[in-house]
């Protein structure tokens, strides 16, 4: 977990190499360190802490160059220190390198290097690499990396600076995203695209086992053995400011705006005109491998975790198919029953994540066909999945996942829908209605947002809490996991989700007077039952916060608060009901003074296992 960037160009090349670290900061943001070749001398300059902190180094002293390598850290191998800090150098100075991954063998290397003299200054498994490069290097630095890259276990995004190469710089990578930017006459390299889209829209999106040469003169990328591989040129279409935080205080507030574009645009194309079919283009499966699916697993981290939850309980009620849910990181080692046939769904936002990628090859390797779905294109599962269906929610920043959420629970939902067609477990009426409300997502998701202006004040009078619980049932429970999380991350308030008629198995002990208690009543087949539980903690003097449909003027008589959101079918419920949680998480860690979009020890996407 890491950011890096390089330039070769015309331009002084620290400003842009700091514009490019402050677009990957929500990789990891725990150092972050520049290195710039200035006449003939390679100058380092880094800073344990946010890229304010560097941003400070480098006012007091600008190195003048014009090609240079940049790393936003989220430590993995030795605390955050300066010392630890990115770009790494050789015994000698002559190389610097940036590097996002773990070197897995990086004991025995250093161990080998050690006795070959070179002295190591960092507890970081980066550093061997700027020594490996020193002992293979001959006068040519693509040679070396090629060298280098041969002894090296394990993941890696890396670039290299050489001092007798101003004109140079080489990258490669395994495991680890990396973009070459194409301007005219200068030339990117960045972790992710938002770094370099203010400088061009043009990219090549590096394969694992490619190295690329960037020269003054243009840009070659080979493989391992050094033939030449002619890339594409993935040409970006998003708005440069959609990456930016668009006059909005947070990423996390804006992102959570963005979410009826982002519903909308997810939708596009896949309902038909007159809402009787799911069109999902993207499906390669036939109508008979579906009718034939015998077991569907839903395996993903965290935030899309709990999409995945969702996707279970929609797959089985409408597809009648039996759906498990696992967190990767328990999937990928749990060595689950999978079948010849089965199909296994990877939700991931960034399609970068280490354990989500281990559960897709597993899966793969098991037999099983692996459906992927993800918002970002190009990225690693995308790549290795068997089919794609993606998630139109745009550039993500926010540590904290809503845009990206809410559109993995629209793609569950048309899969879910998809699916009850091909089978015909769904009846033509009951797949319209779901359809056709669907298509309303976009501005019942509006609605709530403007209806919800006001919330602000209301909500900070929970800043103080110490415990907060989070309850529903069915697909509530589903959302309630979620709003628990959100709260969690950026608010560092302890939090707890249950399903409901759980409650009374313990947790009910942890209920006192004033502890605010989330309920959420829209699946109304539940209700009855679901006010049952809500009695139980009013009981206890609990302050709760109720969530439910529009219209049911029942809800206030046993709630201290009522949060409405319109009327749609149940299914869909939770698109709508996880908006006023996350606007609830957000006003509580702002009142709370939490850095919304950088919570502590946490990183948008979490490229180690
Ligand atoms: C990190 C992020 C979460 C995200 C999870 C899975 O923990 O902070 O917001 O849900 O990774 O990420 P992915 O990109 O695979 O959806």
């Amino acid at each position: 977990m890491c950011g890096i960037v390089g330039y070769i160009g015309p331009k002084s090349v620290v400003p842009v190499l700091l514009d490019g670290l402050k677009k990957l900061e929500y990789r990891g943001y725990d150092s972050a360190g520049i290195a710039v070749i200035e006449k003939n001398k390679i100058i380092v300059q880094k800073s344990v802490g946010k890229i304010a902190r560097l941003e400070e180094k480098t006012e007091a002293y600008t190195p003048e160059g014009n090609i240079g390598v940049g790393h936003t850290r989220w430590a993995t191998h030795g605390r955050p220190s300066d010392v630890n800090s990115h770009p790494h150098t050789d015994c000698s100075g002559k190389f610097a390198v940036v590097h996002n991954g773990i070197i897995e063998n990086y004991l025995e290397l250093k161990e080998w290097l050690e006795s070959e003299g070179h002295e190591f200054l960092s507890e970081t498994d980066t550093e061997i690499l700027p020594h490996l490069v020193e002992h293979f290097y001959r006068g040519n630095l693509e040679e070396a990396v090629r060298e280098v890259i041969k002894k090296l276990d394990g993941s890696y995004a890396m670039v290299v600076l050489a001092k007798k190469e101003p004109d140079r710089l080489v990258a490669a990578r395994k495991d680890s995203p990396l973009v070459v930017g194409l301007g005219r006459g200068e030339y990117f390299l960045a972790s992710d695209i938002p770094a370099t889209l203010s400088h061009t829209r043009d990219n090549y999106i590096l394969n694992d086992g490619e190295i690329a040469i960037l020269t003054r003169n243009g840009v070659r990328v080979t493989d391992s053995e050094g033939n030449e591989i002619k890339k594409e040129v993935f040409h970006v279409k998003w708005d440069a400011v959609a990456a930016e935080k668009g006059g909005y205080p947070h990423f996390m507030l804006k992102e959570i705006y963005e979410q009826p574009k982002a519903i909308r645009e997810t939708l596009t194309g896949r309902i038909s005109a007159d809402s009787s079919q799911v069109i999902l283009n993207e499906m390669i499966m036939t109508p008979e491998e579906i009718r034939s699916l015998r077991n569907i697993f839903i395996v993903a981290c965290g935030t899309a975790y709990h999409a995945g939850m969702v996707g279970k309980y929609l797959i089985e009620d409408l597809a009648r198919i039996p759906v498990e849910v696992d967190i990767a990181s328990e999937f990928r080692y749990r060595k689950p029953i999978i079948n010849k046939g089965d199909l296994v769904i990877v939700i991931s936002q960034s399609g970068e994540t280490a354990d989500t990628l281990a559960a897709l090859r597993e899966a793969q390797k098991a037999g099983a066909k692996v459906l992927a779905v993800t918002n970002v294109v190009g990225s690693s599962v995308s790549r290795e999945a068997d089919e794609v269906i993606y998630t139109w929610a745009g550039p993500e920043i926010a540590v904290a996942s809503t845009k990206a959420y809410s559109t993995q629970l629209v793609v569950m939902m048309l899969l879910a829908i998809y699916f009850a067609q091909v089978r015909a477990t769904i009846d033509s009426e009951h797949a319209g209605q779901l359809l056709k409300e669907m298509k309303e997502l976009p501005e019942k998701a509006q609605a709530i947002l403007e209806d919800l202006e006001d919330l602000e004040s209301f909500l900070k009078k929970y800043a103080e809490a110490q415990n907060t619980f989070f309850l529903g049932r069915g697909l509530d429970y589903a959302v309630a996991m979620e709003g628990c999380l959100k709260l969690k991350e950026i608010s560092y308030m302890h939090a707890e989700a249950y399903a409901a008629g759980e409650l009374k198995h313990g947790t009910l002990a942890l209920i006192v007077d004033g502890v605010p208690v989330v309920a959420l009543a829209t699946q109304m087949d539940l209700y009855d039952k679901m006010v049952s539980n809500i009695k139980e903690v009013k009981a206890r003097d609990a302050q709760v916060i109720g969530v439910t449909f529009r219209g049911n003027n029942e809800l206030k008589k046993v709630v201290d608060h009522v949060v409405y959101i319109p009327q749609t079918d149940r299914s869909l419920a939770p698109v709508l009901t996880v908006i006023p949680l996350q606007l609830l998480a957000y006003h509580i860690a702002v009142a709370r003074g939490c850095d919304v979009d950088k919570p502590r020890n946490l990183a948008k996407s979490v490229t180690v296992e």
